[in-house]
């Protein structure tokens, strides 16, 4: 099968190798990771060398596709679906994930080749969506706006253009003067790490914040308007997006601000009825205890910041209820109901 190189994604395949940009050496270097098996590929997205929904949705795509490739022809049903079990098991929260898998799996029970077409229109339609999110996005958007955003939902989380971030970036290519406050995001600090390196990339006016510094900026006027991804939207519009994105839509109500919430169709589930049904990834406790950074120097460290005796709670997502919600920016507009894509 043709297809065209991609490189500027943050995953793309070529063959039976699928390419990563690196996220866990962001900001600091610049390096791409390959996979060569589905195997790998299900490390990369458990120790989130590539993460965001839609990135992770690609490249489960592509693991499946991997793995019609792996399996021996006498038992080829049986290692697809051990191979369809094991991509499951990396992350549970972000439904884009799931609906790559289960797409590229049905064509790969026809054959491989069915497997790696399907796979390669995932990544393509993720990338197409994020552009049109953009497209609608930026009408949004006015000269002057103060932008809150949470996390990473830039071109790095959802493959090529972002969904949070891709009406930012249109809206500053069109010429209105924005600016960006990034929610450091801890515990993995995805928005100081990430989103500030894209917004910096994109020549978007940005500052990074404390994740506690947001209720003070909407009080005295700063933040127009909030904008964030999403991980998983149940049918009745709750929405699982990284942990503490709740507070800020709490607190977006409270001051009469809009927050939207940006997503592909992949991202909707209507099989979830409502936020209670979404399971909530917990992570390990020393992404609280530790931070990661670069020293002066250049060299990478890790080191603890919290109290030597203590022990450390670390979910991943919350779930915003859709009351919180001004709207869903989505690839065919901008949406209040159905929910449901
Ligand atoms: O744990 P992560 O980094 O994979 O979390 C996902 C996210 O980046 C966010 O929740 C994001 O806002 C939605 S994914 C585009």
């Amino acid at each position: 099968m043709k297809t065209k190189t991609k490189r500027n994604r943050a995953v793309w395949a070529e063959k039976h190798k699928v390419f990563f940009k690196d996220q866990t050496k962001l900001p600091f270097k610049e390096e791409i990771f390959v996979s060569n098996d589905y195997k790998t590929t299900c490390f990369v997205i458990k120790t989130m060398i590539t993460r965001g929904a839609g990135s992770i949705g690609a490249a489960a795509g592509f693991a499946v596709m991997q793995a019609s490739f792996e399996a021996p022809e006498n038992e080829y049903e049986f290692f697809l679906n051990k191979a369809l079990k094991d991509i499951e098991a990396t992350r549970p929260t972000a439904r884009d994930l799931f609906a790559a898998a289960k797409r590229v799996y049905e064509k790969a029970l026809i054959s491989p080749s069915e497997a790696e077409k399907e796979a390669h229109k995932i990544a393509d339609e993720t990338a197409e969506a994020g552009k049109r999110i953009g497209e609608f996005g930026s009408k949004l958007i006015k000269d002057g706006f103060g932008i809150l955003t949470h996390c990473n939902a830039g071109p790095l989380a959802i493959v090529e253009y972002g969904s949070a971030l891709a009406p930012v970036i249109k809206a500053h290519n069109e010429g209105k003067k924005i600016t960006v406050y990034v929610d450091e995001t801890r515990p993995r600090n995805q928005g100081a790490k990430l989103t500030a390196w894209e917004l910096e990339k994109a020549g978007v006016p940005h500052v990074i914040i404390a994740d506690n510094a947001a209720g003070l900026l909407m009080m005295r006027g700063k933040i127009n308007m909030v904008i964030t991804g999403a991980d998983r939207i149940a049918a009745n519009g709750d929405t699982a997006n990284k942990i503490g994105t709740l507070e800020k839509a709490v607190l977006a109500k409270e001051f009469g601000i809009p927050f939207y919430i940006a997503a592909p169709n992949s991202t909707f589930d209507k099989n979830c009825p409502t936020g209670n049904d979404i399971d909530i990834e917990e992570r390990d406790e020393n992404e609280v205890l530790y931070i990661e950074g670069k020293e002066n120097g250049g060299t990478t460290v890790k080191v603890r910041i919290a109290n030597p005796g203590s022990r450390a709670y670390n979910p991943a997502f919350d779930v915003t209820p859709v009351k919180y919600i001004t709207a869903f920016i989505t690839p065919e507009g901008i949406k209040k109901e159905p929910f449901v894509q």
